[in-house]
């Protein structure tokens, strides 16, 4: 019999360790069908962006609960949005996600829309943040590549061509290995993995789900990747 693919063993791994986040359905609830609102979803990913989870955690609180869904955020003036951003930094960010709220709001119903390349076209939402979107909160089989992902698969396949020329190959990479049952999952486990046990010094090799799959581990260097160009 064949052995499982490296999708099944990384998810069977987030079934049991799945990260708790406020934005996050965990995979148990998903199992029972029960999916995330695209506009947390989105709120969250565009705060993680430059922010960690531990800073982000508080932020996005603030934010649903003043602004419960993106028609309100919509509806409110820039500045208190620019406001309650006050801390995150980069506030081209906080005008961006106003101005996709309203957007969202005026011509698309309130909705986000669906697909990745339809939500690319919002503003403040790029390549990443599209993929990460329509993954998370529509079980779109996106390759969903954050910085986290690109240092666990850049180790799967021991990908040499430096950092940015290798984020090509890591995109098809990821294609490659998104599943088109639960893709949604995968990516979230893939951010964890990337997170607590694949991390940029020191991984935890041994405690790593998808170990028999990485040709990094298996030659006893994973921390040589991803490989970057000397600036
Ligand atoms: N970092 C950015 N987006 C994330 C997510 N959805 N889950 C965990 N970590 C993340």
């Amino acid at each position: 019999i064949a052995p499982p693919p490296l999708s099944q063993d990384l998810l069977e791994w987030y079934d049991r360790h799945a990260r708790t986040l406020p934005w996050r359905v965990p995979p148990q609830a998903r199992a029972a069908g029960i999916m995330p609102d695209p506009y947390r979803v989105w709120l969250s990913e565009i705060m993680l962006q430059q922010t960690t989870v531990a800073t982000v955690k508080s932020y996005f609180a603030r934010f649903v609960n003043r602004w419960p869904g993106v028609t309100d955020l919509a509806e409110a003036p820039e500045a208190e949005v620019l406001g309650a951003w006050a801390g995150l930094g980069y506030y081209a960010r906080a005008r961006n996600l106003h101005a996709c709220a309203r957007t969202v709001a005026t011509e698309h119903g309130g909705a986000f829309p669906t697909t990745a390349a339809t939500l690319r076209a919002l503003p403040g939402i790029g390549e990443y943040t599209s993929a990460a979107i329509a993954a998370i909160a529509f079980d779109e089989p996106a390759a969903v590549v954050d910085g986290n992902v690109e240092r666990v698969v850049s180790r799967l396949f021991a990908i040499e061509t430096p950092l940015p020329a290798g984020k090509k190959e890591i995109r098809i990479r990821t294609g490659e290995l998104t599943p088109d049952l639960r893709p949604g999952d995968f990516a979230q486990a893939m951010m964890d993995l990337g997170a607590t046990i694949c991390t940029p010094t020191r991984p935890g090799c041994i405690l790593c789900p998808i170990r028999p799959h990485c040709r990094a581990a298996a030659e006893g260097r994973p921390e040589v990747f991803p490989v970057k160009k000397p600036k």
